[in-house]
């Protein structure tokens, strides 16, 4: 086969996220979180499991990192649990961090670069029954402390660190939809989330440059590329309204600009707890950008009353379409460089990484193979689209495919598969699909 051409310099890696693989949930001190509380809910998540054994990468690490070399990953994303390092009364708890000392450790045996991330959704539980979490500004406070504690751990083994993961989803899918840990559904309390994760990001910039002046730090976004339904002037609104929750919420403040006046409207009373000062504070100086990018939106007008609040609605594409991942979301890799392409005609970005990209694809094992024909070619498509970005200037310096495992996925529980690595939750066994074998071919094939 052909594959794309990557300049030999381009990083190749994988990404996971400690509540999705983890498990060990109750081991060396560490505490719950709040998807631990949110799965305890009934209804909450659609197999009713929750990630108290996962992918037992807690024990298993080792396992997995030599199968991620195997597969000649040389870079991998992960991310540290708060409530695995930090105790209750926020001192650091030093069997937790022992653990990622460990795997850490690990990845460098066996030249594996890590990228960290340190807020992947799974906030102290304790934080969200104390004072609602991310609504309570001590809540970035906190996350300050967290990220000095490890800083000061485990800072000599992390070149690479971002602070959040996708912090629309913990502000809009947490506190407006509700379908996300903590299950809140108000508009303006999602908007404070949004300004306080971000205010979160700044403060954590400060505290760990006030440990460590040699880690490049970032964040990573998903930002949203979306598309009117149709012509109609309300449609077009709608799906600029959807693009500024989505992006300029979060990338206006990382360049200490204001929020537009649309999105400060929607936040409400809440409007005078986002401070003078505040912005300076968000828009620290960034070392990279990572983007996730999955699909794009469709938007139309308002209909519901909710919907009328966020000035938008989404209308999902019909299931019997074709071009659909198993969970139902539109195959679309033109997306990949035009969501790119906006985001630098707004913002002044630093480089890239290509943070999770990736594909939901449920093909079973059949004799003692995994033929997951639907994600090699999402993953031959959104590289090639890449590889053309890429020859053109753009300054994207690496790619991590979503996921190395199969896992937890989050609402979906484990009836979605976005790993190129098949996992059997009976016995946790661990079987490399054909996506792995085209990946490693990829990573591996001569390049120019
Ligand atoms: C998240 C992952 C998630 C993936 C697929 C991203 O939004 O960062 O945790 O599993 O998408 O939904």
């Amino acid at each position: 086969t052909d594959f794309p051409i990557f300049p030999p310099s381009f990083e190749w890696g994988c990404a996971t996220a400690a509540f999705q693989i983890e498990g060990g949930a109750l081991e060396g001190g560490k505490r719950p979180s709040i998807w631990d509380d949110f799965c305890a809910q009934t209804g909450r998540i659609k197999d009713a499991s929750d990630g108290l054994v996962a992918c037992d990468h807690f024990h298993r690490f080792r396992e997995d990192v030599a199968l991620m070399a195997d597969l000649g990953f040389r870079h991998y994303r992960f991310s540290i649990a708060w409530t695995r390092v930090v105790r209750e009364d926020g001192s650091p708890n030093p069997e937790g961090l022992d653990f990622y000392r460990r795997l850490l450790d690990a990845l460098h045996d066996k030249g594996i670069t890590p990228n960290a991330t340190l807020f992947h959704w799974d906030l102290p539980a304790q934080l969200q029954r104390a004072h609602g979490g991310w609504l309570h500004r001590d809540t970035a406070q906190r996350f300050a402390e967290y990220a000095q504690i490890v800083a000061r751990a485990l800072g000599d083994r992390l070149p690479r660190v971002a602070t959040l993961n996708e912090p629309w989803c913990s502000a809009f899918l947490g506190h407006d939809l509700g379908v996300f840990a903590p299950g809140v559904q108000d508009r303006p309390s999602s908007l404070l989330v949004a300004h306080h994760l971000m205010l979160a990001h700044g403060l954590g910039l400060q505290a760990w440059r006030s440990v460590r002046s040699d880690t490049q730090l970032g964040i990573v976004l998903n930002p949203e590329l979306c598309d009117p339904a149709s012509d109609a002037p309300a449609d077009i609104a709608a799906a600029r309204l959807a693009e500024l929750e989505r992006n300029d919420v979060f990338l206006n403040p990382l360049f200490g600009r204001e929020w537009p006046a649309e999105m400060i409207e929607q936040i409400g009373a809440f409007a005078e707890q986002r401070r003078p000062g505040d912005l300076a504070i968000c828009a620290q100086p960034l070392d990279f950008i990572g983007l996730n990018y999955y699909t794009r939106s469709i938007a139309q007008a308002p209909q519901s009353a909710a919907e009328q609040r966020r000035g938008y609605r989404f209308v999902p594409p019909d299931p019997q379409r074709p071009d659909l991942t198993h969970i139902g979301w539109e195959i679309y890799p033109q997306g990949l460089e035009r969501v790119t392409r906006n985001l630098l005609a707004k913002w002044p970005l630093p480089p890239i990484w290509i943070t999770e990209n990736g594909a939901a694809d449920n093909t079973p094992v059949e004799a003692g193979g995994c033929d997951d024909r639907l994600r090699l070619s999402y993953l031959q498509s959104h590289l090639t689209q890449l590889a053309q970005m890429v020859a053109s200037g753009l300054d994207i310096r690496g790619y991590y495919v979503w996921s190395l495992l199969d896992n937890f996925e989050w609402a979906h529980g484990y009836t979605q598969r976005f790993g190129v690595v098949h996992v059997d939750y009976s016995t946790q066994q661990r079987t490399a699909k054909a996506s792995a074998r085209w990946l490693q071919q990829l990573i591996s094939s001569p390049q120019t």
